[in-house]
């Protein structure tokens, strides 16, 4: 069975309630719990932290033994070398996601430090986008 990841960051607690026109009016909770009963094949934790630190150590902790981490790192997208190498550091692929489209918002939200570090990135497909990034762990892609 695959072990997979999902890591959200900052804010992403308050899905469902925060910017709804912009990300959905759904919990993450209650998506993820649709996620897992449509992927019964996989394992799927979730991990949410607002603290850039924790994130780091989540991917420490499990970037060595899980088969793939899905990462919304939210703001730190944006602003964070440490992520960028905390995903380098690890031997787990790591797919970014991002639920809207970050390239047709704000210009500070079009630059990624985190991209290159990671396998792919998923941009703009609302929750989907985690699923997307899913399946990308259940193709053989290497
Ligand atoms: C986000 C986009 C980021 O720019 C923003 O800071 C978020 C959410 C997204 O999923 O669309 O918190 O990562």
């Amino acid at each position: 069975m695959k072990k997979i990841l999902i890591i959200n960051g900052p804010n992403l607690n308050l899905l469902g309630k925060r910017e709804p026109t912009i990300y959905g009016h759904a919990s993450f909770e209650d998506y993820l719990e649709k996620l897992r009963k449509k992927y019964i094949q996989c394992d799927i934790a979730y991990y949410q932290s607002n603290i850039e630190g924790e994130l780091i150590n989540k991917i420490h902790e499990t970037g060595f033994e899980c088969d793939g981490i899905i990462l919304n790192a939210g703001a730190y997208t944006h602003t964070s070398i440490a992520l960028h190498d905390a995903i380098k550091a690890v031997t787990t692929p790591v797919v970014e996601v991002h639920i809207s489209n970050v390239h047709a918002r704000e210009s500070f939200r079009h630059v990624s430090m985190i991209s290159a570090a990671c396998k792919g990135v998923i941009i703009g497909f609302g929750l989907d986008s985690y699923r997307l990034a899913l399946e990308s762990f259940l193709t053989d892609n290497e």
